[in-house]
């Protein structure tokens, strides 16, 4: 049979496609931005059909509709990192939350997590029936390679994101056509604060580094300190609308990459329009698993790795708290860890930690030790520089007296005296 027959006889509405899903079976909802909205809707509204549907994903940026309370019965969410949408229902019991490194999930769906239904969100396909998995192909891919249904909108708007990121119209068993925007993700507010800090990061990164870039505002932040920089290279789990006005100045080349030369290597992408149209068929860009990109071995294989994240406290010993503020989950670890693991094996390699100096204006980041309940995202044996908009604190081969003060130096000016004192209790001797 021709793929164009297939895809003829496999042709449907959401409707029709989410009545195939089984109370109890767990579905698998692409990541982030590559969210098919339309068919995760269209399984909402037929709530009533499911009893104990079990949704997973990692970021939702979709309305998540699934965790209203009224809901409960008929779906329950696990999530590998909570966002708006469920953090409150996992804090009142009604979501699940599975902690996982995210270069490890795939083999989870293959393993101790199989997966009923996969509802992805691709391209049209092209002459050879193949379609792509456009901004998220990270735990995607695998999740269609396992799950006995595959549920698949086919939307023109998604970008075409290269050869990794590929699936068969044969792989899919329900298609449903519906064109509507990628979710996009609005660039950033940057203030003083996240200036400063960004400032401080780019001290560290030298011409011809290739970059992990995180989430959120710090990233953005520091790229806008890297316009003088020279062949910078990308290898990230993700990148966002930041990236492209350096790559279009020519600053990020991906010249000196020492794995992939010439290649922006990423597992999911979330941004603006204007990102999906620089990534669309574009043949410098590569969308890749996320079993790949943050394998932590692979990631070491670029010399002068540079990888930048956030996190929510740190206390005096260094340990580093990214997901959650005491017991309550806001996140997940994602790739924070792959990353900070990954540059520290490579070849001149370094990995920073970057955060405001206090939440909310009012509550020191840095902190004699953790909250009770928090998880420790990043291991003070792992963790290498620290900044806030106060500078730079090393932390690697610094001994637990070192890295206080160093981290002490970097704190919100407020705090330092209460710091300095809970030093002086812990070390016994004067700061
Ligand atoms: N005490 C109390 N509240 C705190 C806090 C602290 N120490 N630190 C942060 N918060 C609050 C903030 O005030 C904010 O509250 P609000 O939602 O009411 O405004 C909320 O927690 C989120 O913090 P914010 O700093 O705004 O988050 P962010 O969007 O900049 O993301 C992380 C920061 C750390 C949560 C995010 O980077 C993350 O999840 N990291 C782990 C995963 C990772 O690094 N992945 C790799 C790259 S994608």
């Amino acid at each position: 049979m021709s793929w164009k027959t297939y895809y003829d006889e496999h042709l449907m509405t959401a409707d029709a496609a989410v009545s195939r899903i089984q109370s109890g079976d767990r579905v698998v909802v692409a990541h982030a931005c590559g969210e098919p909205s339309h068919l995760v809707e269209a399984m909402v509204a037929h709530a009533d059909a499911y009893r104990d549907v079990e949704i997973v994903h990692m970021v939702a940026m979709g309305k998540g509709e699934y965790c209203k309370p009224e809901y409960q019965e008929n779906f329950r969410h696990n999530g590998f990192f909570l966002g708006s949408s469920s953090r409150s229902a996992a804090e009142e019991g009604r979501a699940d939350f599975t902690p996982s490194f995210f270069f490890e999930i795939p083999r989870l769906f293959s393993t101790t997590m199989p997966v009923d239904v996969a509802m992805v969100m691709v391209t049209p396909p092209d002459e050879n029936g193949m379609c792509s998995l456009g901004v998220s192909v990270d735990y995607t891919k695998e999740a269609v390679k396992q799950a006995k249904l595959v549920i698949a909108q086919i939307n023109p708007c998604m970008p075409w994101t290269g050869p990794h990121s590929l699936i068969s119209v044969e792989e899919m068993d329900c298609i449903v056509e519906h064109e509507a925007p990628v979710i996009e993700l609005a660039p950033p507010r940057i203030g003083e604060v996240e200036k400063a800090i960004g400032e401080h990061c780019a001290s560290l990164i030298q011409d011809g580094s290739t970059l992990q870039l995180g989430i959120g505002a710090i990233p953005d932040a520091v790229l806008l300190f890297l316009k003088e920089k020279k062949d910078l290279g990308i290898h990230s789990e993700m990148f966002s609308d930041g990236v492209v006005e350096l790559a279009e100045a020519g600053v990020i080349n991906n010249a000196k990459k020492t794995l992939h030369p010439g290649k922006f290597v990423v597992a999911f992408l979330m941004g603006t329009k204007r990102l999906y149209e620089f990534v669309n068929h574009n043949p410098d860009v590569e969308l890749r698993p996320v079993d790949y990109v943050n394998n932590p071995f692979v990631i070491a294989q670029n010399d002068n790795l540079v990888s930048i994240n956030s996190c929510v406290q740190v206390d005096l010993m260094g340990q580093v708290a990214s997901e959650s503020i005491g017991y309550k989950q806001i996140s997940g670890v994602g790739g924070q860890v792959d990353f900070v693991r990954g540059a520290s094996a490579s070849k001149g390699g370094i990995s920073i930690m970057a955060m405001p100096s206090t939440a909310k204006g009012k509550i020191s980041k840095i902190v004699p030790l953790l909250d009770e309940g928090a998880a420790v995202t990043t291991s003070r044996n792992d963790v290498d520089y620290v900044v806030t908009e106060y500078g730079v604190a090393p932390l690697k081969g610094q001994t637990l007296r070192q890295r206080a003060r160093n981290l002490i130096a970097i704190a919100h000016p407020d705090f330092r005296e209460e710091l300095k004192a809970e030093y002086e209790r812990r070390f016994h001797c004067a700061y």
